[in-house]
């Protein structure tokens, strides 16, 4: 995609914003961000469902669409499948009508298409219910067979617009593995669209953040669990420590950098830092620890609050007026008030943000 725009409306609000990505062949790119920053209109956009300001798409060499030269290749002959959150299923139809739609569409035989159909009935998990409606399925199930009806015409790539948000947590889970597992068996060119950064982590080849209609920050899911960019990213992959701080030394991208918790190893994105100059470092609770007696480096506070959360318990610790959260993986629970020291835990590595 090449400088896309799209606003909606008379009162012109803006999707997309000179938007620009390549998606790599094979790879699965997640588009991440919170819910209106345009990720939907990115995916209709390649899918040939919406038709952008302007810009301009090419699906391996071919331009499929282009404002300026006025080319606006139809939806059904872009060679792509897409998934819904909503399945959009046919009623009417079979599960194996259904998967095998598209293939009819694309006139191959109806013997090819029943042969194609089984593969694919197979592949997902659903043999021997090609003969149910829609409505005798599970919401997991349904959503395979949109998966299947997706991926059975060999489509150059697949675009999925949250496709697991209708499902209860326990079988996004398992189909948030179970999508890992089909694509670590056989892989395909992806574009997934979600608000839920463990999907968009477990998922991705590479991450793309976004916030109102453009690129926040594109990576490996590590650097954009462990290096966000940008507060609004931090924030967004759930990092609550922001703290305020200081360069203490410079070494290419990394840096040391004084904080009321310490000096903290970080990396930074900009180039530019310099000794003393001020910043603000993302600190996952989980890379701070705390003890009940000193030690070297750690820094004096007191519990404000304990929170048992069941997988791990987030301790609130007042250190110099400053309230950091902590996560240890223990049962234990502090009372108001005890004196604790705060350190980070050793080997950590942290991240300088750009703003
Ligand atoms: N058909 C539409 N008419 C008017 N505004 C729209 C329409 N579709 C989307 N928008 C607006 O465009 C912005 C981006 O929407 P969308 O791409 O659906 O975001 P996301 O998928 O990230 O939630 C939002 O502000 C949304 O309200
Ligand atoms: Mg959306």
């Amino acid at each position: 995609m090449r400088g896309l725009c799209k606003s909606y409306g008379r009162d012109g609000v803006v999707a997309l914003d000179d938007f620009s990505l390549d998606f790599p062949a094979g790879q699965c790119t997640v588009l991440l961000g919170p819910s209106g920053c345009g990720k939907t209109t990115v995916l209709r956009s390649i899918a040939g469902l919406i038709t952008p300001d302007s810009g301009r798409i090419t699906i391996d060499e071919r331009v499929v669409f282009d404002a300026a030269a006025r080319a606006d290749v139809p939806p059904e002959k872009r060679g792509l499948g897409m998934v819904f959150q909503s399945y959009a299923l046919w009623p009417h139809l079979s599960v194996a009508e259904n998967i095998g739609y598209p293939l009819l569409c694309t006139g191959a035989s109806r013997i090819e298409a029943a042969r194609k159909t089984q593969a694919m009935l197979e592949w997902i998990g659903l043999e021997g219910m090609g003969g149910r409606f829609v409505h005798e399925l599970s919401g997991g199930q349904q959503q395979r067979v949109s998966l299947g009806r997706a991926m059975v015409a060999n489509p150059r790539a697949i675009l999925f617009d949250e496709p697991l948000s209708n499902l209860d947590a326990r079988l996004r889970e398992r189909m948030r593995l179970e999508l890992l597992a089909l694509r670590q068996q056989a892989p395909f060119t992806s574009v997934y669209v979600t608000h839920d950064q463990l999907e968009a982590i477990t998922l991705a080849d590479r991450v793309v953040v976004m916030r109102a209609g453009k690129i926040e920050q594109v990576g490996s899911p590590e650097d954009i669990y462990r290096r966000p960019r940008t507060r609004f990213c931090a924030d967004f992959v759930g990092i609550a420590n922001l703290l305020d701080g200081s360069i203490r030394s410079v070494n290419g991208p990394d840096v040391v950098v004084d904080t009321v918790v310490g000096a903290l190893p970080a990396r930074c994105w900009r180039t530019d830092w310099s000794i003393g100059a001020k910043c603000s470092v993302a600190v996952r609770p989980s890379l701070l620890c705390m003890r009940e007696g000193p030690s070297s480096g750690a820094r004096p506070g007191r519990v404000v609050r304990s929170i048992y959360q069941g997988t791990s318990t987030i301790d609130l610790v007042d250190v110099d007026g400053v309230q950091i959260a902590l996560e240890s993986m223990s049962d234990d629970r502090h009372a108001p008030g005890s004196a604790v020291f705060v350190t980070a835990t050793s080997g950590a590595q942290f991240a300088v943000l750009d703003d």
